[in-house]
């Protein structure tokens, strides 16, 4: 993979050269631009702007199946908010200086919440209620697992995929 950005980053060096074009101030593969900094890196932000207004939005609709193509649309916009969110989660790591498993602990879990979100999306997209509700449950389990891991931290919340939750219903 570097080789072959190596060449490309030769090949655009000698085609700039040798026809003008290309700009100068283009940043190198490795470098990354200032702009695609996060916007936002405290993970209690990400929590409390993205995670919980998705998962208060999308839990509503866990607990029948979809009668109309809206309601499906709606469980995969949500499913995939909380799957690239997942994603996202992995960059950072656990700041829980109490539980010695909690580093350990925290790419796994941010990596399944983002599998099974996957799993939810794609569902939705199948609109298999059975399937969708069994990837909704494993993503629940996922989050909560990270949560008890950090649970020194701020406290997060045990989420309840269904019926009243603290935080979520
Ligand atoms: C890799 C770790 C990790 C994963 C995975 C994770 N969380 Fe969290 N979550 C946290 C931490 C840490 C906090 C506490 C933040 C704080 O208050 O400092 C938190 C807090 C929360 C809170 C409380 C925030 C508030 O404003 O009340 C909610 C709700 C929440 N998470 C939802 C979710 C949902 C939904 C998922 C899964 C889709 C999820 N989280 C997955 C680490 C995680």
């Amino acid at each position: 993979m570097r080789t072959f950005a190596t060449f490309l980053a030769a090949a655009t060096l000698f085609l700039s050269g040798a026809f003008g074009v290309g700009r100068s101030a283009e940043p190198s593969p490795d470098q990354e631009p200032a702009d695609m900094q996060p916007v936002e890196d405290r993970i209690n932000v990400h929590m409390s702007y993205l995670f919980k207004p998705s998962y208060r939005r999308l839990k509503p609709l866990m607990r029948s199946a979809p009668t109309d193509a809206a309601t499906w649309n709606k469980m995969r916009s949500e499913a995939l908010l909380l799957a690239e969110s997942g994603s996202n989660l992995t960059q950072y790591h656990s700041s829980n200086e109490f539980n010695p498993d909690a580093k350990k602990n925290w790419p796994r879990n941010s990596a399944d919440v983002k599998k099974h979100a996957a799993a939810l999306y794609n569902a939705a997209k199948k609109q298999d209620f059975a399937d969708a509700k069994r990837s909704y449950t494993s993503m629940t389990k996922s989050c909560n697992a990270c949560h008890k891991s950090e649970v020194s931290l701020g406290s997060p919340p045990m989420l309840t995929p269904f019926g009243k939750g603290i935080t979520d219903n």
